[in-house]
């Protein structure tokens, strides 16, 4: 399926977007090994969560779809999993994989994770590696750097993790582990990654310290059964807050969105680019803070990012390049050679694709130079199978003369169903 993006004169507008993609997965999966019946509002029906939600029901689950984004867990508890009679399946989603080995390792039965073609060339050694100095039986391609994985459950010791890249999928995988192993599980990561899994298995009465970038979590907690509201999320927000700061005369609200400090560097950046944003309605659910954030056009200007800016935004690098070309000036991004493991190689889809626009952009050992300017032409862009790649395209296109049309766009309804119903109420046009 194509999408079709007309330029756009100016946004005004109050969306919501919907529920964020890491909480929902982990309101599923946390869900599942609580004790009592867990009800989820604003659930992301994403492909990606779909396939955790599948996946749990396979361990065992009961798992009610009360509306399209509210859900109703049986938990059973943290020792009421069970084995699966056949393969599970990811699809498209690295943080079901990496979070489900992280789970299943510790239990007392044989399971095998796959997924798509992509998640078959994504590392799993980072998760494997560490999960197996625990004590874990894993086997896959390429001594299980490689799914299909295979687990066979396993009595888990814990120890102290130093991990190496600034990864919460990683750390989550860990600490999920943690919950089985004989005594207390650490992980300390050189740069703060997203802390949902923390937050979540805190409120559900985990026993977790934090303390700077080391997490500690006690095995064998209680856990109880909750109300989840997931917030809007961010990562899918960033679309719309691009498309607002780039196109001249542009007012967007996007209301109820995720504003946990570990995700919010694309705010940090784009006001330091020059951006005009305002966050107003703060309030905390579930130990996640949340609010809703109106920007507004202003003339950017190009800046110099990395560092521990990086993983607090790491997703929503294709979308602040777009961002770049509308500014003045230069931006350069450094110390993201994390995009090359992504659901495509991020920092090689993003230059080529905005190449094709007429941006000048290169792609650096670990990163971006941008060369920001103006007069940029509709074209014809592949999606790479990846969701933030087609979704960076179309905002992209809203500066671009003339139309252009993006290719196999099927892939955004893994993070942001309906991504394609808004852009066309905001711009007025669509596909
Ligand atoms: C995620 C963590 C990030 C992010 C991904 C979702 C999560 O990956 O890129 O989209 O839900 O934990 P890494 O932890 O591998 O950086």
């Amino acid at each position: 399926m194509d999408l079709l993006v007309h330029p756009c004169p100016s946004i005004q507008n109050e969306i919501e977007v919907p529920g964020d993609k890491s909480i929902s997965h982990r309101s599923v999966l946390f869900s599942a090994i609580a004790d009592g019946i867990s009800e989820i509002q604003n659930f992301l029906p994403g492909a990606d969560c779909l396939h955790t939600v599948n996946c749990v029901r396979q361990l065992g689950i009961e798992v009610e779809e009360l509306s399209s984004d509210a859900l109703r867990v049986h938990g059973k508890g943290l020792h009421g999993l069970s084995e699966p009679v056949d393969v599970l399946n990811v699809g498209n989603s690295g943080t079901t994989i990496r979070l489900l080995t992280g789970l299943l390792a510790g239990q007392d039965f044989y399971t095998v994770l796959t997924g798509d073609e992509s998640i078959r060339r994504r590392p799993m050694g980072r998760v494997v590696k560490p999960l197996r100095q625990m004590g874990a039986a894993i086997w896959g391609r390429k001594d299980a750097q490689l799914a299909p994985l295979a687990i066979a459950g396993n009595p888990l010791r814990g120890m102290h993790h130093q991990i190496p890249v600034a990864s919460a999928q990683l750390k989550s995988a860990l600490l999920l582990a943690g919950l089985y192993a004989d005594k207390e599980t650490a992980v300390t990561e050189p740069a703060f990654s997203r802390d949902h899994t923390e937050n979540m298995l805190q409120a559900l009465g985990a026993k977790i310290q934090r303390s700077g970038r080391t997490a500690v979590i006690q095995p064998a907690p209680l856990l109880k059964a909750q109300k989840i509201l997931v917030p809007g999320d961010i990562s899918s927000a960033a679309f719309f807050l691009v498309a607002g700061a780039i196109v001249p005369g542009s007012k967007v609200t996007i209301k109820q969105v995720g504003i946990n400090p570990t995700r919010t560097g694309i705010l940090d950046a784009l006001d330091m680019m020059g951006a005009h944003i305002t966050i107003s309605n703060r309030h905390t659910s579930a130990g996640e803070a949340i609010g809703d954030i109106t920007i507004e056009h202003r003339d950017l200007h190009g800046i110099e990012l990395g560092g521990d800016l990086v993983p607090r935004l790491i997703d929503e690098i294709p979308i602040l390049a777009v961002a770049a070309t509308a500014a003045e000036g230069q931006t350069i991004i450094r110390n993201a050679e994390e995009l090359k493991i992504k659901e495509s190689n991020r920092l090689q889809s993003t230059a080529r694709e905005l190449s094709r626009f007429g941006v000048k952009i290169q792609e650096t050992q670990d990163g971006l130079i941008i060369e920001g300017g103006r007069g940029y032409t509709g074209t014809v862009c592949s999606s790479h199978g990846d969701h933030r790649i087609a979704m960076s395209c179309a905002i992209m296109a809203l500066t671009a003369q003339g139309p252009t049309r993006i290719r196999n766009v099927e892939c955004i309804d893994i993070s942001f169903p309906g991504f394609a119903d808004t852009l066309q109420r905001i711009s007025g046009q669509g596909n």
